[in-house]
């Protein structure tokens, strides 16, 4: 069962963090303060005139205890905006983060309503914060201000493109201060402050300050990078790469304009590889594949997970460690194989098989333990990656799950020019570029990503000057991505 973190994104502000935010909106104790999330109260016991709400009772009684002056609603915060008709001079919090998967139902489409009103149109990935956000901006009066904890995925993630865009036509200014040092250390969410003043103006500019560490702040950063919605927009909607020192990102812009330097996408495809359903059923050891004496047209060498990918190539060298070390990597892969051999009904057959045809996956194509989508990749790439992502040879035709993407090479490229440009700086700048952070240090690039990584074909060679500041722009990539 999911618990109430989880479900309901609760995870707390640390007062010096809710009472700056607060600092930054309030300027006179008259003012009424509206937190739409209020949890424990932590922003309410920041100002007198605060009025919050939260759907969990528990918190909310709390909030009451620890803010008696407060006014504060138990309930579902988007059927409460929805009825009311007060404007308030001030709002701040911390919205939860409730991924698209579990933020569901009637409280989604209520949420979908009223982000509408101020013209924002997220579509069903959008994570709960985004909609708080647009939302609570609905109910403020002229000229007041908001100022919210935010998950740093407004930095990259495809629904903040709604979401900037809607608070840049309803506030003068928008402003937002990444921290290099985590702001919540014990969280994998890598969090940003956000911060839009004089609602009813407009602005054509994102306001973006960057801070080693949080410290309590009297009013947001002045020392801002200010972004025109033009080259944010140029630079596919993500603040992400403005992180990187403008030196840098110039300089990778001039490199990948020279001839010979190639999309991902124009040498070849990144997809997904199987998914079984049953994972354990349908990846066997040699030890079991023995035992149950299945035939070895029926089994497939597959690479599960990404470390399973080692330096340069997936060779026959590699598949023997694999089955010296009696690893689960033989797939059952019974596409074309008719009639089934006795040996492979008998597995079939199993309490393990009567389990996996159980499975959702397996139950919902036919004939159940046919795995859909086994492709024999030219190559494999890491899409979880740490220090970078890596491009691997599939010399020993092996097949891949959706563990990592399977690299069809389009004719006439060769998987050792591809690797020693991926190799490049420039390409290694890209797939920073291009992916994104995942928490944990880990940079994630998804096939649409990877598609957009350029490639020097072949690399062409750099001034001592310019490799140490690919180099450079690099490593402050990774340090933002937390990546030690
Ligand atoms: C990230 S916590 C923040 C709590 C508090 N503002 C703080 O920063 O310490 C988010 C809060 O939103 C509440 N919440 C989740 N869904 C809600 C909804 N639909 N309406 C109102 N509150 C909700 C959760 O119960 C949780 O207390």
């Amino acid at each position: 069962m999911v618990g109430p973190q989880k479900r309901l994104g609760q995870f707390f502000t640390p007062p010096e963090v809710a009472r700056t935010l607060v600092r930054w909106v309030v300027t006179n104790p008259k003012q009424r303060l509206l937190d739409p999330s209020c949890g424990d109260g932590e922003f309410l016991v920041c100002h007198r005139r605060a009025v919050g709400i939260d759907v969990d009772g528990d918190r909310a009684r709390t909030a009451r205890q620890r803010a008696p002056w407060a006014l504060v609603h138990e309930g579902d915060f988007f059927l409460w905006a929805r009825e009311l008709n007060e404007r308030f001079d001030a709002a701040a919090g911390n919205p939860p983060f409730i991924r698209y998967q579990s933020f569901s139902g009637e409280t989604r489409e209520r949420a979908l309503a009223e982000a509408a009103k101020l013209g924002a149109r997220f579509n069903g990935l959008a994570s709960s914060w985004a909609r708080f956000l647009v939302a609570t901006a609905s109910l403020l009066r002229s000229g007041a201000s908001m100022a919210f904890v935010v998950p740093a995925e407004i930095g990259h993630a495809a629904y903040a493109e709604p979401l900037i865009k809607a608070l840049c036509r309803h506030f003068s200014r928008v402003h937002l201060t990444a921290f290099r040092e985590k702001l919540f250390p014990d969280l994998s969410e890598d969090c940003w402050l956000l911060h839009c003043a004089d609602f009813g103006g407009s602005t054509q500019q994102i306001l973006l300050a960057t801070l080693d560490t949080f410290q309590p702040m009297e009013a947001p950063p002045q020392n801002v990078k200010s972004i025109s919605l033009r080259s944010w927009q140029s630079a596919g909607h993500r603040l992400r790469r403005f992180l990187l020192p403008e030196q840098g990102v110039a300089l990778y812009h001039a490199l990948a304009q020279a001839p010979g330097v190639r999309k991902f996408s124009d040498i070849g495809h990144a997809g997904i590889g199987y998914v079984t359903g049953a994972n354990d059923f349908f990846h066997l050891r040699p030890t079991e594949a023995q035992h149950w004496r299945l035939p070895e047209n029926v089994l497939r060498v597959t690479v599960r997970k990404g470390e399973q990918l080692g330096a340069g190539r997936v060779d026959q060298q590699t598949v023997r460690g694999w089955m010296a070390n009696d690893e689960p990597v033989l797939l059952l892969n019974l596409r074309g194989v008719e009639p089934l051999p006795q040996r492979v009904r008998e597995y079939l057959d199993t309490d393990a098989g009567q389990r996996a045809r159980q499975a959702d996956k397996c139950r919902r194509r036919r004939p159940w333990y046919v795995v859909p989508d086994v492709k024999t990749p030219d190559a494999f790439l890491s899409y979880m990656s740490g220090r970078a992502p890596s491009l691997v040879a599939n010399d020993a035709r092996c097949v891949c799950t959706n563990a990592v993407h399977a690299v069809q090479l389009a004719p006439d490229f060769d998987i050792v020019e591809i690797q020693r440009a991926w190799q490049s700086p420039l390409c290694q700048l890209s797939c920073e570029i291009e992916g994104h952070p995942l928490g944990g240090g880990m940079l994630k690039l998804e096939p649409g990503e990877a598609a957009e990584v350029r490639l020097p074909l072949p690399p062409a060679p750099l001034s001592h000057a310019d490799q140490a500041l690919l180099e450079s722009t690099i490593s402050e990539a990774r340090r933002w991505r937390h990546y030690a």
